[in-house]
């Protein structure tokens, strides 16, 4: 669904992501981590379109996207939920959510259904503003609104990141019914190991701006946790 191949990004002169390769199977969920700094947010705002490319192809759904525009991209599939959640504070949960349907190509101007089903708090405070939601409201807001523009592959950036646990299970119960249900193919970029584990089918470990190991999630041994991601 997902293929990128030997991906190179920089900031000024800073060389930042360094021939990055990377492949998301259709109807999966893969995990990317590594250690703060080493690149994975530059990597999923260059799938965005958000940061341009120095060199190198990012293929979606068969398509080479790499010049693409932002808001084709959106159109085209794909879902971002930025680090930090980034939602409007001062609209409401359901503005926030219809701020998402302009996204999307076919004109849909109401909500759907789905995202209230999949997260039934977003329905029950409607009506209040985003910024007084609990983090992990927002969080489930942020993915509620990354969902409601119709996304084939749905990319996060650290959902559990200051999130409680008993919400970070719920995320993740989620996310495995999104895939099961609708079909829905996530790239999750995160560092919490135990969530990684328990949900994702293949893993990819970023270090240094490019990626160091790969492979079924089975394959994350202790050695190269130690290897690449103790600090
Ligand atoms: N807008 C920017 N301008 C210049 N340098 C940047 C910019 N954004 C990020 N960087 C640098 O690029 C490198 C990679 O940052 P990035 O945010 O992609 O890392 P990350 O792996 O997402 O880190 P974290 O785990 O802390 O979220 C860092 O050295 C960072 O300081
Ligand atoms: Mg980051």
């Amino acid at each position: 669904m997902l293929k990128v191949e030997s991906l190179h990004v920089a900031y000024g002169e800073v060389a930042t992501l360094r021939g990055v390769e990377l492949e998301v199977k259709e109807g999966t969920i893969m995990s990317l981590t590594g250690r703060n700094g080493v690149g994975k947010t530059t990597f999923l705002k260059t799938l965005m379109g958000l940061q341009p490319v120095r060199e190198g192809t990012i293929e979606f759904a068969g398509e080479d996207i790499t010049g693409m525009p932002a808001h084709q991209r959106v159109h085209q599939g794909l879902g971002y939920v930025p680090q930090g959640r980034q939602i409007f504070p001062r609209l409401s949960v359901e503005e926030n959510l219809i701020l998402g349907l302009d996204a999307r190509s076919d004109g849909l101007k109401k909500v759907p259904e789905e995202v209230y089903e999949f997260f039934p708090v977003l329905f029950d405070m409607k009506a209040r503003q985003g910024g007084n939601l609990s983090g992990g409201q927002q969080q489930q807001l942020a993915i509620g609104r990354a969902l409601a523009t119709g996304p084939k592959l749905l990319i996060l950036d650290e959902p559990t990141e200051g999130i409680q646990p008993n919400i970070i299970q719920l995320i993740g119960d989620i996310l495995q019914r999104l895939v099961k249900e609708t079909g829905l193919t996530v790239l999750l970029v995160e560092q919490y190991l135990d969530f990684i584990r328990e949900i994702s089918n293949e893993f990819s470990i970023m270090n240094r701006g490019s990626i160091s190991a790969h492979g079924p999630i089975t394959d994350l041994t202790t050695d190269l946790v130690h290897q690449y991601l103790s600090v």
